[in-house]
């Protein structure tokens, strides 16, 4: 372990896509780089037989306290956040994947007071948001008047609920929703984590503002296509700064989670694991 690491024991929850290549890298990674695993919860616990040493599986989260962890990564689905979340807070740093929890306003509330009460940060991982820190800065100074995120994939890595679970693609590229990320993230929780990392990313504009664009497109069966277009106000002469970066991720047929996803989710745990306990949410 490098002299200026500090320490860290981790906690995962969720072992799928992401859970699994986490954990994996923690086992192996992990002691060289100071982070040591803990626990690892799944709901069905079945899934980790054989691929989890048995000491490290923890059967209840109810139970998460007696691990003593100083970090627990969620990558499983943002019910966990609400559901979990402040509990958690209780006891350790939060690394939330699953930020389309944070739409729901009670949710957001109940783990920042959690997070000041206990003195425990709030991660957020960016995912798939490409640019993060240009829209943190934008943001911060004023520079940014909208922003929208499109996220096109094939329809079979859509897990989607209430009326948009029923929308048909009516072509080969249909628009299934267009408008304020917060109006999507209740019924698509796991296919608009990229655009709630924008909400949070530009607080200015914050789920209200940033306008999310979910399209489902029949040629895109290998991968996910992530569109970030930003604009700022008009300058004196009637122009404006604009961006436009297009992300394409190789992703298995289906998948929620393209393949340098999982890459830039190590990172963020890499990296939020060596930050201080600063209450507050925080992406990484
Ligand atoms: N921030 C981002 O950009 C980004 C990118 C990709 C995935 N994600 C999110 O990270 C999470 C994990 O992604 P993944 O690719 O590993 O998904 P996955 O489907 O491969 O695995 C999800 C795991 O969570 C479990 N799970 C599902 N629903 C649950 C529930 N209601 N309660 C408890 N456990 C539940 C499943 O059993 C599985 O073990 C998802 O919420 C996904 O949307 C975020």
């Amino acid at each position: 372990m490098a002299p200026n690491m500090v320490s860290r024991r981790i906690g995962v929850v969720g072992y799928g896509c992401l859970g699994q290549s986490l954990v994996s890298n923690l086992l192996t990674q992990g002691p060289e780089l100071g982070l040591e695993l803990v626990f690892v919860w799944n709901r069905d616990p079945g899934r980790m037989a054989g691929h989890v040493p048995p000491a490290l599986e923890l059967p209840s989260l109810a139970a998460l306290e007696e691990r003593h962890p100083d970090l627990v990564v969620e990558v499983a689905h943002p019910k966990i956040i609400q559901d979990w979340g402040p509990q958690i807070l209780r006891h350790a740093n939060l690394l939330v994947g699953s930020p389309s929890a944070l739409a729901d306003q009670a949710t957001e509330q109940q783990l920042l007071e959690a997070s000041r009460r206990w003195e425990h940060a709030v991660f957020v991982a960016r995912g798939a948001l490409w640019g993060c820190e240009d829209i943190m800065r934008l943001d911060a100074g004023g520079g940014l008047q909208s922003l929208r995120v499109t996220m096109a994939t094939h329809p079979d890595a859509f897990r989607l609920e209430g009326p948009l679970a029923a929308a048909q693609a009516a072509g080969p590229r249909t628009v299934l929703y267009e408008g304020p990320v917060r109006g999507l993230c209740p019924f698509a929780p796991r296919n608009s984590n990229t655009m709630a990392a924008a909400a949070l990313a530009a607080p200015s504009l914050g789920f209200d503002g940033v306008t999310g664009v979910l399209v489902a497109d029949l040629s895109l069966d290998d991968r996910h296509v992530v569109d970030v277009e930003l604009r700022g106000p008009p300058g004196p002469t009637g122009r404006r700064f604009a961006v436009h970066t297009r992300r394409e991720n190789p992703a298995e047929p289906g998948a929620v989670t393209g393949s340098a996803t999982i890459a830039a989710f190590w990172r963020s745990l890499r990296g939020c694991s060596q930050l201080p306990s600063r209450p507050g949410i925080h992406l990484c």
